[in-house]
């Protein structure tokens, strides 16, 4: 519910909608010219609303906020949307608002958990046969992740079991991408990213930025992640919770890849076996991004990346499209 003061001062609004003169012709049910406009009504109230945008400038807002205002207005006639829903969902927006900081974005987390931003994603990234797939970047990457040399260790707190990630860019086509940028991110194993615990855990814990060698290859040495549930304690939390929902993301590493001529790839690797990853809270799983990560006990795998065995070990190859 709004309070009743944010109500009371919100503007008086005209009981009618204004059709745009140039409208009122093609929108009459008089003959055209006459002054029989469309009114405002439940059946028609898609088409006058509509009509008020008809003049937008930008052809591609025009077209958004038409598609828009004609989704939202079946939306409600579909399911007889009461005055008081209606205010439940604005008092809902405005305190998912108010639940964003400068670093927290309750709104993008409300797109993650109603699947918007993957399907955003997929719309945006139609890559061809043979790519990686694309998933969500989520709130916790950092723009400036710490570069590291090829087959450092990104972990810089005790704790978690050891593990290698070794991997190579290449083309669709199966060309090394020489130099490219690696960027990966992780929750430790209690599944907190490092911004989580600033307290307790140096920044740059468990993030690097790689760059690839002549055969696109790199290689880093870490822990095993964990599942964790995204952050609940505000208004998406509550959805989820009135949903009966879980709010768990099934173990996962992020990575960005990027090359010069290739589109940029933001996606991720799950451990194979992981709870949670047939109910990703954020729908991100895809059956090609799941890997084993094996237990190892091979000396000379362990002594060239300077491991201790036994150790866990994960191989991923990334494939990146032209850009257009
Ligand atoms: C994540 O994997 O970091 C994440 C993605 C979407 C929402 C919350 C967390
Ligand atoms: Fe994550």
């Amino acid at each position: 519910m709004l309070p009743a003061n944010t109500r009371d001062a919100a503007p008086v609004r005209p009981a009618t909608v204004r059709v745009h003169p140039k409208d009122v012709v093609t929108m009459s049910s008089g003959s055209p010219g006459s002054e029989n406009p469309i009114r405002f009504s439940e059946e028609h109230s898609a088409e006058v609303v509509e009509a008020s945008f008809a003049n937008t400038p930008d052809p591609r807002l025009r077209q958004l906020i038409t598609s828009l205002v004609q989704h939202l207005h079946a939306f409600a006639k579909e399911v007889d949307l009461t005055q008081a829903e209606l205010e439940a969902a604005v008092d809902f927006l405005t305190r998912t608002g108010q639940a964003c900081t400068d670093v927290r974005q309750e709104f993008m987390m409300l797109s993650d958990v109603l699947g918007l931003s993957m399907l955003v994603d997929e719309i945006s990234h139609r890559g061809p046969a043979g790519a990686t797939e694309p998933t969500v970047l989520g709130p916790f990457h950092m723009v400036d992740s710490p570069p590291r040399a090829l087959g450092d260790t990104i972990s810089l707190a005790p704790g978690g079991e050891p593990t290698l990630v070794t991997g190579q860019v290449l083309s669709v086509e199966g060309h090394e991408l020489a130099g490219a940028l690696v960027d990966v991110w992780q929750a430790d194993e209690n599944g907190f990213y490092d911004v989580q615990e600033p307290q307790t855990v140096p920044q740059g814990n468990l993030r690097g930025l790689f760059t690839c060698d002549e055969q696109g290859r790199f290689a880093f040495r870490t822990i095993m992640p964990a599942p964790y549930p995204v952050p609940c304690d505000g208004p998406v939390g509550e959805l989820l919770e009135a949903t009966d929902r879980l709010p768990y993301r099934p173990a996962h590493i992020h990575f960005i890849a990027r090359a010069e001529g290739y589109a940029t790839l933001t996606t991720h690797m799950f451990v194979a076996g992981s709870p949670y990853l047939d109910s990703d809270a954020v729908f991100a799983v895809k059956d090609s991004l799941v890997r084993d990560f094996p237990l190892i006990e091979d000396a000379e795998l362990a002594d060239r990346y300077g491991m201790a065995t036994p150790f866990r070990h994960a191989h991923v190859e990334i494939r990146l499209w032209k850009s257009s």
